[in-house]
């Protein structure tokens, strides 16, 4: 790991300890049974069939609690979830969060043709632009680092990963911290970059 990543582990991790309240303990069973109406779109194990709807089975803990609470306080805009964490508190939050990390996550397939320029981003980043490599962060197999918050990102959807990244680029997402890492990374990729990215996470175990 370079000194880079190190240091805005570390700077994360500080400022995270720091602005979480309490730790909640998340119980994947009291969880599942909370879950019933994401069942529709994000499947009843979060592994959701349809491209745009996020994958949820095996991301980290930590990371799905944030965004829990970032999409219920409008930090975080989805439409399609509107009030529906309304009535959840934050032990319930903490509990879903537990029961789709403990999910098995699947896996799809890459685009042959995008395959090596996504694999040489994701490994390489693009030293001209500036732009630091994505496994620093969220590892050489997409597996992501759970207790920083860094998110899992192998086999997610490509169709939902490139919504992602375009909506950090032109500051649509803008729940990455004060640090602003996405957005500004983000800010360095051309559409054919993210298309290429999108595919190569999608196929990536
Ligand atoms: C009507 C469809 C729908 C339902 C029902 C739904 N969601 Fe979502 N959810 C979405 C969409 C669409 C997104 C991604 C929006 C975007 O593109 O940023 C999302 C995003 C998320 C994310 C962020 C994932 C990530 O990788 O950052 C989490 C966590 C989540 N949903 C949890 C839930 C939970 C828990 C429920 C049930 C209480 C639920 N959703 C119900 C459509 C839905
Ligand atoms: C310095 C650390 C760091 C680097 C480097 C980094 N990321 Fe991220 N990434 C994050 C963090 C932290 C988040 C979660 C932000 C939040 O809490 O909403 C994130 C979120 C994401 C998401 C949204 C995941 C989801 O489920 O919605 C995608 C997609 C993503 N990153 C892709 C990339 C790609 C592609 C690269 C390389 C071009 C990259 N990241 C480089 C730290 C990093």
């Amino acid at each position: 790991m370079n000194k880079l990543v190190v240091s805005l582990l570390l700077t994360m991790g500080v400022a995270g300890a720091a602005n979480a309240a309490e730790p909640i303990k998340g119980d994947a069973t009291a969880g599942q049974a909370k879950t019933a109406v994401c069942g529709a779109c994000h499947n009843p194990d979060g592994n959701s069939l349809a491209p745009n709807f996020p994958k949820l089975a095996g991301q980290g803990q930590r990371y799905l609690e944030k965004q829990l609470h970032d999409i219920k306080s409008g930090k975080r805009t989805v439409l399609e979830m509107t009030g529906m964490l309304a009535s959840f508190n934050d032990q319930d939050l903490a509990d879903i969060a537990a029961y789709f990390s403990s999910q098995k996550g699947s896996v799809g397939a890459a685009d042959p043709k995008l395959v090596e320029r996504g694999r040489a981003l994701f490994n390489g980043g693009d030293l001209d632009k500036g732009m630091p490599a994505c496994t620093g962060c969220h590892s050489p197999n997409g597996a992501g680092i759970a207790l920083a918050g860094f998110p899992h990102l192998s086999g997610q959807h490509s169709q939902y990963v490139s919504k992602q990244l375009t909506d950090f680029r032109e500051g649509n997402r803008t729940n990455d911290g004060d640090a602003m890492t996405m957005r500004t990374i983000a800010g360095k990729l051309s559409n054919h970059d993210i298309e290429a990215l999108a595919s190569y996470i999608q196929g990536l175990h």
